[in-house]
């Protein structure tokens, strides 16, 4: 049996003269040597798929969903098969556990979710999920022991708002149990539906200091390190987001009779908020984006003047207090659209994720585990929200990425190579081994 030191240190002579060929190579060419079994990873990826395929070629996988449980029920069976104790949190997360040598460490934590958004890909939080699971088979298979217990997680409900790692990091709160998820269901019938617990969520918890080291690959959703032509990012920071739903109020009246200057349109109030809000976040320097993503309209007829309409508003950036300084400018113009319209805005919280700095050690371990391979890499920063930043509550956290092929995510047309997702693998099992040293 190999320990970890010796397992290191082969993995770095392999690649030390080895550099990976740049451009298109083929299977054989993966970095299987790293330890990891590229074919197996790939061919699981494509398995996963299939659970909630939808028309356009990616997966319609939200989170609560028959399609998301079935995918659970998949990913732990390859949990199993790679020797984890496997079991559900009472938030309704994965943990896929294995001992360590030195039973007074914390875990590293390592791994992302499979929930996907309405009309998704196949490789946004799948890659890293998967990997993780590939990472702990390959070092079953090699005898390879860690110090530190490792905890393979497939976090629940992601893309609504990270909701099973911010009960783990203590930033759920009992308000948001209510919220609608994209299946129907609430949070918290969602949370009983995958095998949780919602009265006992507190017992998810978990304190700072509880773990030693969270990893998380994932696909960058950008186009940065294929424009580049680099393999990997390594994460500097992930983006706050907040978001509410924001709820006009109008008159419902006829629309043959009322004459046009009698309105009190709600809709068109809402539409007057999702110029205005793009024209404040686009007025002053910086990294910010605001989006309003859904608008209803109610009773919702094409004879009658919408009496109500609901959107959502989000708003994100490194800097939390930009986000609220900007949420103030938008309430404030708000105000002057309903004044004039004869309309009325109103705002309910829905989620906040924090911003959250990767730790820069974590870094380092990365930036190493990557070049020991031969790959190229930048640091960057992530718009897209991450489990990874609920973590960073709990002790260092560090993300891995690699490119999205014409940076399209949240979409079908999500795409990263095989290759790509091999590399990512890789360079997540140098890193974990490394921080197993610290
Ligand atoms: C998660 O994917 C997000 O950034 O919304
Ligand atoms: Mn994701
Ligand atoms: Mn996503």
């Amino acid at each position: 049996m190999m320990d970890r030191r010796q397992f290191t240190g082969a993995l770095a002579g392999v690649f030390a003269g080895a550099v990976l060929p740049r451009g298109p190579f083929v299977a054989r060419q993966l970095p299987d040597a790293a330890g990891i079994n590229a074919a197996r990873l790939n061919a699981h990826l494509k398995e996963l798929s299939a659970f909630g395929a939808n028309p356009q070629g990616g997966v319609s996988r939200v989170a609560y969903s028959d399609f998301d449980r079935a995918g659970r029920a998949y990913v732990m069976d390859l949990m199993r098969a790679a020797h984890l104790d496997v079991q559900i949190d009472f938030a309704g997360n994965i943990f896929g556990r294995r001992g360590g040598t030195d039973s007074t460490l914390k875990p590293i934590v390592f791994g992302s979710h499979i929930d996907s958004v309405p009309e998704g890909g196949n490789y946004d939080g799948d890659v890293g999920s998967l990997a993780a699971i590939e990472v702990a088979q390959s070092l079953a298979e090699q005898s390879v022991r860690t110090r530190h217990p490792l905890e393979v997680v497939v976090w629940q409900n992601e893309e609504g708002g990270l909701y099973g790692s911010r009960a783990v990091s203590g930033q759920l709160t009992a308000a948001e149990l209510s919220n609608k998820a994209w299946s129907g269901k609430t949070i918290e019938e969602g949370i009983a539906f995958l095998g949780g617990n919602p009265s006992r969520l507190a017992e998810a918890r978990r304190q700072r200091g509880d773990i030693a080291t969270y990893l998380e690959l994932h696909i960058e959703q950008g186009g940065n390190l294929e424009r580049e032509r680099l393999n990997i990012g390594v994460v500097e920071g992930i983006v706050g987001i907040k978001q509410w739903e924001v709820t006009v109020t109008g008159i419902q009246n006829h629309a043959g009779t009322t004459p046009m200057d009698q309105r009190h349109d709600a809709l068109l109030s809402a539409a007057k908020f999702i110029e205005m809000l793009n024209r404040v976040v686009r007025g002053e320097p910086g990294r910010q984006v605001g989006t309003v993503g859904r608008v209803q309209a109610f009773p919702g007829a094409p004879n009658v003047i919408p009496g109500r309409a609901v959107c959502s508003l989000e708003l994100r950036d490194l800097d939390a207090s930009k986000i609220d300084r900007l949420y103030d400018t938008i309430g404030a113009e708000a105000r002057k659209i309903g004044d004039a319209d004869g309309t009325t805005f109103e705002y309910r919280s829905l989620h906040e994720n924090v911003p959250a700095p990767s730790d820069p050690a974590i870094r380092d371990l990365i930036e190493t585990s990557a070049k020991s391979l031969g790959l190229t890499t930048r640091h960057m920063p992530s718009g897209a929200g991450h489990d990874a930043q609920a973590m960073a509550q709990l002790g260092p956290m560090g993300m891995i990425f690699i490119p999205s092929i014409g940076g399209i995510s949240h979409s079908p047309k999500e795409y990263s190579t095989p290759e790509d997702c091999a590399r990512g693998a890789a360079v997540l099992m140098g890193a974990l081994l490394l921080a197993d040293k610290r």
